[in-house]
């Protein structure tokens, strides 16, 4: 099943709760970009916007965690409403107990890698997670260009999940628009995250529908 994550880190958060309203139709998740100011330069959201929005919306709340210390966040984002969270492989020394951490508060897991981190770190994780995100622009900002090493990184994963016959989200971050979204699914990708390309455009619904389109006809 192929689905949409719109993340608000390109969203107006002066009015956070009507962005969401906009999109929320065609996208199933929402992606919220946790940044500590200490893994990546720029700080963004924690658990206190993250319970602010909760009663705002269905949809599926997927944090971001680009921390240096994510599991020292669980509890608190769990409790916040989050539903799902990612960290960055690159932040720890050994996934394992985080991923149990992170389990243990309530909430699904990914791993994501950045654009310097060879996928194959995820692969003896492929059965402790739900998702695996490939970061195809360098955490910490919207709006970079796509990096397309990220395309053989979606085959490698998907080929090795196929293998084992696992069903875990393979997402894509950064960059997605509307011009690279189907080679990213054709590499794939089953969840595209965008922030610019959606509540950067002058339509955000209209966005988010064709972006979604796309994934889904997968
Ligand atoms: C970057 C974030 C991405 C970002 C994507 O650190 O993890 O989720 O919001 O932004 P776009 O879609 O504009 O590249
Ligand atoms: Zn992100």
């Amino acid at each position: 099943m192929g689905k949409l994550s719109a993340s608000i880190l390109a969203a107006d958060l002066a009015h956070l709760a009507d962005e969401v309203e906009r999109v929320e139709a065609h996208a199933d998740v929402i992606h919220v970009d946790v940044m500590d100011g200490h893994f990546v330069p720029p700080l963004t959201i924690g658990p206190v916007v993250v319970a602010s929005l909760r009663p705002h919306t269905r949809r599926i709340l997927h944090g971001h965690l680009m921390v240096e210390a994510p599991a020292a966040l669980f509890d608190e984002l769990a409790q916040a409403g989050m539903d799902v969270v990612s960290f960055h492989v690159e932040a720890v020394e050994d996934p394992a107990p985080v991923i149990e951490k992170a389990r243990g508060s309530g909430m699904g897991v990914g791993l994501t890698v950045s654009p310097e981190t060879p996928i194959e770190v995820v692969f003896p994780h492929l059965e402790a997670v739900d998702d695996v995100m490939v970061m195809s622009v360098h955490p910490g900002w919207a709006g970079q260009a796509f990096i397309p090493e990220a395309f053989p990184k979606l085959e490698a994963v998907r080929a090795e999940l196929e293998r084992r016959g696992l069903s875990v989200d393979v997402e894509v971050d950064g960059g997605v628009k509307l011009d690279n979204a189907r080679r990213c699914v054709e590499a794939g990708a089953n969840v595209l995250v965008a922030a610019s390309a959606i509540f950067g455009a002058e339509d955000p619904a209209a966005a988010a529908r064709e972006l979604k389109a796309i994934v889904e006809a997968a």
